[in-house]
C-alpha cells in the first residue's frame, strides 16, 4: 500500500578493487567490477515526502540546500515508471559527514533514496532491484544497498540486469577499521564520471587498466573470505594506484593527489614496513582512506593526523546495507 512519507539511510563505501570506467554510460553500466567495504559513521539519511497534486516536479534539499533535482529526479523516475505511476516528491537528504570534505556522498544518497522510494511507493523490490536502481544514479551506490564486504558484478547484458552488486561477506566476518585523512576541504576538480571519460578517451593504459580487473577480483575475495591482510593489502594498493596510473596518463592527465595525500601514502607504507596492519587507497579525490586492522586504528590515526596539510582525521567501522528507518 503506497504511502505518503518514507525515511531511509544508507553508508558511504570504499573500494578495495576500485570501478573506472563504463561499458554503457546511459544505463551506467561498469567496464569491470568492483570490492567495497561498506562503512558505518559516514551516512546518508533521505526522507522522501509525496508532494501536493499540483506539482510537475520533484525538489531536492541536501543539508538545508536547494539543488537542482537532476539525478534523482531521473532515478525517483524510474521508480514511478515500476509502480505505474506515482506523485512528485520532496527529497530531504542529510549527510553526518563534513560536506566539501571531497567524501562521495552519491553512492550512500543513491542507495538511501531508492530504499526510501522502494517504501514509500510499496514496490517490495528485492536488495538486487534497488542496487540496479541506484546504479543508475551512480556506479558505486550499487554498492552501498549491502553492508561489510560487497562486490559489484559488470554483467553482460544491454539492458544491465545483471549489473548489480551482492554480498561478499558481513562486517562481523572481518571487522576492519578505516580512517580517513582529509587533505583538502574545497570542491574537486574533476567529477569520477568526467574522469572515467576522459581516462576511457585518451589514456593509453586504459584497455590494460580493465584487463588487470579480474584478477584483482579474484585475488580481493580470496583475501577477504581467508582474511588474509597482507593480500588485502597488497592488491588493493595495486589496484587504487593502477586506476590512478590510467588517470594520469589521460590527456589531459587526471591528477587527482596533493603533497599531504602523497605524504599520507608514504606513511601508511612505512607503517606496514615496521608491522603495522594497514594499507591506503584513494578515490577521484586528495583524500587517503587507511584501512586497518582493528588493533592498528589508534596509531595510524595518530600518524596521519600529524603530517603537515591533513586538516581532519575521521575514523569508521564497517557498517550495515541501506535500510528504512522508521
Ligand atoms: O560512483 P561514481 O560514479 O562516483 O564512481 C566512483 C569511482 C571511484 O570512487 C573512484 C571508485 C569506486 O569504485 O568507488
Amino acid at each position: 500500500m503506497p504511502a505518503h512519507t518514507a525515511k531511509a539511510r544508507a553508508g558511504a563505501n570504499i573500494a578495495l578493487v576500485k570501478y573506472w570506467g563504463k561499458r554503457d554510460a546511459r544505463l551506467n553500466l561498469p567496464a569491470a567490477g568492483s570490492i567495497s567495504i561498506t562503512l558505518s559513521g559516514l551516512e546518508t539519511n533521505t526522507r522522501l515526502h509525496a508532494l501536493h497534486e499540483g506539482a510537475d516536479t520533484d525538489e531536492l534539499v541536501v543539508n538545508g540546500q536547494c539543488l537542482p533535482v537532476d539525478r534523482v529526479g531521473a532515478v525517483l523516475d524510474l521508480t514511478r515508471k515500476l509502480a505505474g505511476g506515482g506523485p512528485f516528491f520532496r527529497v530531504d537528504s542529510d549527510n553526518n559527514f563534513p560536506t566539501g570534505a571531497g567524501l562521495a556522498s552519491s553512492a550512500s544518497g543513491f542507495a538511501a533514496l531508492v530504499t526510501a522510494a522502494d517504501q514509500v511507493l510499496g514496490l517490495g523490490l528485492s536488495k538486487s532491484r534497488l542496487s540496479e536502481l541506484a546504479r543508475r544514479g551512480s556506479g558505486s551506490a550499487a554498492r552501498s544497498i549491502f553492508g561489510g564486504f560487497v562486490e559489484m558484478k559488470p554483467g553482460n547484458i544491454d539492458d544491465g540486469r545483471d549489473a548489480v552488486a551482492e554480498p561478499l561477506a558481513n562486517c562481523e566476518h572481518w571487522p576492519l577499521k578505516v580512517v580517513v585523512a582529509i587533505t583538502a576541504t574545497e570542491a574537486k576538480s574533476v567529477s569520477s564520471t568526467d574522469g572515467m571519460n576522459r581516462t576511457m578517451q585518451t589514456s593509453p593504459y586504459y584497455p590494460t587498466w580493465v584487463a588487470t580487473v579480474a584478477a584483482d577480483l579474484e585475488l580481493a575475495r580470496r583475501a577477504i573470505l581467508e582474511r588474509d591482510f597482507e593480500l588485502l593489502a597488497d592488491v588493493s594498493e595495486s589496484s587504487a594506484l593502477k586506476m590512478h596510473a590510467s588517470a594520469l596518463a589521460a590527456s589531459p592527465g587526471l591528477l587527482y593527489w596533493n603533497p599531504a595525500t602523497l605524504a599520507c601514502m608514504h606513511a601508511v607504507r612505512e607503517l606496514r614496513a615496521v608491522g603495522c596492519g594497514v594499507f591506503f587507497t584513494v578515490d577521484a579525490g586528495p583524500q587517503v582512506k587507511a584501512v586497518c586492522l582493528p588493533g592498528a586504528c589508534a596509531q595510524v590515526a595518530d600518524r596521519l593526523a600529524d603530517i603537515p596539510g591533513v586538516a581532519r582525521i575521521l575514523i569508521c567501522g564497517l557498517g550495515p546495507g541501506a535500510e528504512v528507518v522508521v
